[in-house]
């Protein structure tokens, strides 16, 4: 660590790598409704020790007839007739879930019914259409795969016959299909019906979570024209740490540690970047920097962020039951936060009217609140805050609007994901306050890109500007004296990615 922290009554402060590292895969996601439900599809399909084979012979798995290729589409149509008569024997509507007892008696009925289509498979073959046969009754059918690969990271179904997926940063398109329409609405129906949720022509789309707390939107048609929709945010069972983000090259360790200075002296942050370019994950890496004695209220629509204190309260809001009454907003719940004593209030992300809200506690007393927001440049995140601040419905003049905005945000942290797939913070914005009618903005550090190489990969750097916060006696106050170093020196001519020479005040 470059930096030398002394913290209050001269102990050393904690440094990144003392803080509580992020949970692990076995806490889940303490937050989520779903969490507490075992993770019914990341398990491989518990194939039952001895299913009976087509002449009643047990399969062992690695033996049996060896493997032929049965064509695919045959394969298929094996597993729809299985499905189709194992269903009807249990009744159309009955939902199963995954326990030994179901997956037993699936068995039992898998060997009666592949027995009276006179199949004969090879062991392996009769496994696999086994296993599907398990996803299709008590799992989310072909997504099962796609769930259980650790290296998706999103999955995105566009109707029956396409699927992306999001890899590495990459989005591609894979050739696993459904059947049709139908096939798509069973996998939304067993993903929603255990919440109590459902989907119709009346109200075609859901948000949900996945028994794991993966993320999950739902649209279906009439809205969706190209058929029922699916878009998966898979849960990152080991959230990302600091260090993952600094290995990762989407910031210096520099940075990090400014970042560091920044929670701890109680700055107001806003992560601002387009959609999944990392802004929910910076912000949970970010709120691991907040002291441990410090009561944190998170409010979030679902809930994603992972915190590692102890001392938190997680809120999340509500849709409206079904005949419309009932529902609790991100706003209701960042003016209830306020009434709970909160010393840190992190909103995972503001979408509305809450923002004024949010603005008017950093303005009162809740310092060191930190929350996300949808904008492409530090300039356009001050643009999206005063518009959404209108969308409160209050009329306020613009010059009140940028005041508050001004006063309650010290820091702008943009993120994007470039085309590439990386992710990088591509600006740390010191908001200085207000000259005339506009906010002044200053970068502190800035991607500086340089073209790309053969492979398509982004070159460039995370550079200082040279300029100093003018915020910086607030961090020495607690105890960080940031070395000169830290900042570099200015480069003359240098452009940031907006053309923008690198030294000079955005405005
Ligand atoms: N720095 C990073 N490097 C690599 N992958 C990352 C990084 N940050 C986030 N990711 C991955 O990118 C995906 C999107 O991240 P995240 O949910 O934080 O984005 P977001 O901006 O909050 O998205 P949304 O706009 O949908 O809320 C996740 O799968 C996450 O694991
Ligand atoms: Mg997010």
């Amino acid at each position: 660590m470059l930096l030398k922290r002394v913290g209050a009554g001269g102990q050393p402060a904690p440094s990144p790598a003392e803080a509580p590292a992020a949970p692990g895969a076995s806490s889940g996601n303490p937050y989520s409704q779903a969490a507490p439900m075992p993770n019914t599809y990341n398990q491989s399909p518990v194939m039952p020790t001895a299913v009976p084979g087509p002449n009643s012979s047990p399969i062992i798995p690695g033996q049996g007839l060896p493997s032929v290729l049965v064509d695919k589409n045959k394969l298929r149509d094996f597993r729809n007739q299985i499905v189709q008569r194992i269903q009807s024997s249990i009744g159309p509507n009955t939902v199963l879930t995954r326990d030994d007892k179901t997956i037993r008696e699936l068995a039992s009925k898998f060997k009666t019914f592949y027995d009276q289509l006179q199949l004969s498979l090879p062991a392996d073959q009769q496994r696999m259409l086994f296993d599907e046969i398990l996803a299709e009754m008590v799992g989310f059918g072909p997504l099962e795969p796609l769930l259980s690969d650790e290296s998706i990271t999103e999955i995105m179904v566009n109707g029956p016959n396409q699927i992306y997926i999001e890899q590495k940063g990459k989005l591609k398109e894979i050739d696993t299909t459904f059947e049709n329409d139908d096939h798509v609405m069973r996998v939304i129906n067993r993903i929603i019906a255990p919440l109590g949720r459902r989907v119709d022509r009346k109200w075609p789309m859901v948000d949900a979570r996945l028994p794991d707390g993966s993320r999950v939107n739902a649209i279906i048609p009439p809205c969706s024209l190209k058929g029922p929709t699916i878009t998966i945010r898979k849960f990152n069972k080991k959230p990302l740490t600091w260090q993952d983000l600094v290995r990762f090259g989407t910031v210096t360790e520099d940075m990090m540690m400014f970042l560091e200075a920044c929670i701890r002296a109680k700055l107001n942050m806003v992560v601002a970047g387009g959609t999944g370019s990392g802004k929910t994950t910076l912000l949970n890496v970010l709120s691991s920097f907040i002291p441990d004695d410090e009561r944190i209220i998170t409010i979030e629509d679902a809930a994603e962020l992972q915190l590692v204190q102890r001392h938190v309260i997680s809120l999340e809001s509500k849709p409206a039951d079904v005949d419309g009454s009932g529902r609790v907003e991100i706003r209701d719940l960042v003016k209830n936060s306020l009434r709970m004593r909160p010393e840190r209030i992190v909103v995972g992300e503001c979408r509305g009217g809450e923002t004024l809200d949010m603005l008017q506690a950093m303005n009162t007393g809740h310092d060191g609140s930190l929350t996300t927001l949808h904008a492409n440049t530090p300039r356009d995140t001050l643009s999206r805050l005063e518009t959404m601040c209108l969308m409160s419905g209050m009329d306020l003049p613009i010059r009140v609007l940028r005041e508050q905005v001004s006063s309650a945000i010290n820091l702008i942290v943009q993120q994007a994901r470039l085309r590439d797939g990386t992710r990088k913070v591509i600006n740390i914005t010191e908001v200085q306050g207000m000259e005339e009618n506009n906010i002044v903005l200053q970068d502190v550090f800035t991607w500086v890109e340089e073209g790309q190489d053969e492979n398509g990969k982004v070159l460039g750097a995370l550079k200082p500007t040279g300029l100093r916060p003018k915020f910086e006696d607030k961090l020495k106050l607690i105890g960080y004296k940031l070395p000169p170093s830290m900042f570099g020196g200015s480069i003359p001519g240098m452009k940031d990615i907006y053309g923008n020479n690198n030294n000079r005040r955005i405005r």
